[in-house]
């Protein structure tokens, strides 16, 4: 597998594109550019499941994910895919806990079981975050804490090297603002501190938190340079290959 370096650089393609043949001459024509921009790391992106298979076995300079994960493992599931499946298809990551999943009805119990799954699967774990709104006072930051803490204190410690956590403002997701990097970096602090209080500042400090909802081409180098995190995640700017490769490029400055 190959080795996932920071900044991690997420996309999130959704339900794009329509059809394999799109999403393999996406694929080669990010690369044909991506090769040619030295010193990059391996990208990532979280394609439509019935993709991963092929896209896993052209990509040369990337990386492959799932969006989502079955909280089952092998069972009378219909329709379910298991992390170990996904895994074995291609897919070297997950994304879980989006907010467009938790608002198909995903519960609290449910994420908590994909989480360990997709980790116990070996599979580097994204794990979405983030407020619905803002008050003056900071509450969300609290509400933030503590739904890390919920989601993750029943996690054993030597699986944390495999997790990411995604920051992502859900009155920013597909939006037109964005955080600024100013309120990004004070919520970086918060989730740094409920994890090292859960598990030491060692291990803390060792887990990626990247940054997602409308991040631009334009944004994307001030969350890098001033956020105060390890990547991005991307949805819509991560549907072309010029604003996805731009953003990438910022990474080699
Ligand atoms: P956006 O989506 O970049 O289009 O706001 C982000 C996401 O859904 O993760």
């Amino acid at each position: 597998m190959k080795k996932i370096s920071k900044p991690l650089i997420i996309a999130n393609w959704k339900t794009f594109p329509a059809t394999i043949k799109e999403a393999t001459s996406f694929i080669k024509a990010l690369e044909k550019k991506y090769t040619a921009i030295k010193h990059l790391p391996p990208y990532l992106i979280a394609v439509p499941e019935a993709f991963i298979g092929t896209l896993s076995t052209i990509t040369n300079q990337g990386v492959i994910g799932a969006q989502n994960i079955s909280g089952t493992i092998l069972g009378a599931s219909t329709g379910e895919t298991t992390a170990t499946q996904l895994r074995s298809a291609g897919a070297s990551f997950a994304i879980v806990g989006h907010s467009e999943v938790r608002a198909r009805g995903e519960t609290q119990d449910l994420l908590i079981q994909k989480i360990e799954l997709s980790l116990l699967a070996g599979l580097l774990t994204v794990v979405c975050c983030g407020e619905h709104d803002r008050d003056e006072k900071g509450a969300y930051l609290k509400e933030l804490e503590y739904e890390l803490s919920t989601l993750l204190s029943h996690l054993d410690s030597k699986l944390y090297h495999n997790l990411v956590i995604a920051y992502e403002p859900l009155w920013a997701i597909g939006k037109d603002v964005s955080a600024t990097s100013k309120e990004c970096f004070e919520v970086i602090i918060a989730l740094r501190r409920a994890l090292a209080n859960m598990v030491g500042i060692d291990v803390a400090k060792k887990v990626r938190i990247v940054y997602g909802g409308a991040v631009t081409p334009d944004n994307a180098e001030e969350f890098l340079t001033e956020g105060g995190v390890d990547g991005l995640l991307l949805g819509r700017s991560s549907q072309d290959v010029a604003s996805y490769l731009s953003i990438l490029s910022s990474q080699a400055q």
